[in-house]
């Protein structure tokens, strides 16, 4: 069963549809690549899947109790935390339960409280976050507003994986990495058992952790099995097979141009037909048509038309 379906979603901002009536499921355990061209709107699909924001219409449904963890492309903190402070915010709700835990007040379940933090990996919280912030070069003492844009991507990176959640949600996690952390991620993600959507422009990065990749292009959501390598051989087959349709559709065309010159008798059912099929071939090739397919598809004026093609009547 999928963790979370999106169903005949719309976005837009002004004019511009950034989905438009999209779909998607995301599986339990799978890996899924993000992609798209600038300003398709890859970061406001994140979001809307991390529940910060909403379509304008269409659905979401997210399976119950799901943990979503969610790293923003331009991450802000509240002023005055530490690094440590500032990660640790990903481990709040089992920082709560073991401080409930440690202080054994008598109207507590401890046997439920220990089960949920057990659940949550809970006991070795603080290892997790030290071991994190060593692997990704972070000073756990060091003020977060004092860091650079870069840095301040780290924190909010290392806040996401220490969380351990069901699902999640990363937006250019590998911006402002180094090699080494880049591959120590790409390790890290490999094993995770949850479900994972990142946004990346890393090939590399895609080719090594993606189980899927999704593309999103001018508000549709294309899917296709495999890392970004698998992709790419998808999309050479793709457009090898439009290629090979568009240039059928041109010999159609063109055939049917000189037929049509040839004088047609339009009273004729087959004609009539014939000449449907034609205004259609026009319309629809008119986007990848040459210049001069265009002026012929334009309407021609009834009395041109008649002299053309004397037994020409509508
Ligand atoms: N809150 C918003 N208000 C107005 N326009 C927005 C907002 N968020 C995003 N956009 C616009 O939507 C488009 C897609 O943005 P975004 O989701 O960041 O794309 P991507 O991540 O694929 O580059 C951009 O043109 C952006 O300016
Ligand atoms: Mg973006």
């Amino acid at each position: 069963m999928a963790v979370l379906t999106l169903a005949d979603a719309c976005l837009a901002f002004g004019h511009v549809a950034l989905l438009d009536h999209a779909a998607l499921a995301l599986e339990p355990g799978e890996r899924v690549g993000l992609i798209g061209r600038n300003g398709t709107g890859k970061s406001s699909l994140l979001k809307i899947l991390a529940g910060i924001d909403l379509v304008d219409d269409g659905t979401l449904q997210v399976q119950q109790g799901l943990r979503r963890c969610y790293l923003p492309q331009e991450p802000l903190f509240a002023p005055g935390l530490t690094v440590f402070d500032a990660v640790s915010e990903g481990v709040a709700e089992v920082r709560d339960l073991r401080a409930r835990y440690e202080a054994h007040d008598a109207s507590e379940d401890l046997d439920a409280l220990q089960t949920r933090i057990e659940a949550l990996s809970g006991w070795t919280w603080e290892q997790r976050v030290d071991a994190t912030l060593e692997r990704l070069g972070l000073n756990p003492e060091t003020k977060v507003d004092a860091l650079s844009g870069g840095l301040k991507k780290r924190v909010a990176l290392a806040q996401a994986l220490v969380a351990a959640p069901d699902l999640l949600l990363l937006d250019e996690p590998t911006n402002h990495l180094d090699l080494d952390a880049i591959l120590w991620l790409q390790d890290l993600l490999i094993n995770f058992a949850g479900t994972l959507m990142v946004i990346t422009h890393d090939r590399a990065f895609l080719d090594a952790v993606s189980t899927r990749i999704i593309e999103l292009d001018r508000g549709q959501i294309r899917s296709y099995p495999g890392n970004y390598a698998a992709f790419e051989a998808s999309k050479v087959y793709e457009l090898q097979n439009e290629a090979l349709a568009n240039a059928r559709a041109d010999k159609l065309l063109a055939q049917e141009e000189i037929w049509i010159r040839k004088g047609v008798e339009a009273r004729r059912t087959r004609s009539v037909a014939r000449i449907g099929r034609l205004e259609q071939l026009r319309a629809t090739r008119l986007r990848g048509a040459t210049w001069w397919a265009r002026c012929v598809s334009r309407p021609i004026p009834a009395r041109l038309a008649a002299s053309w093609w004397p037994n020409w009547t509508v």
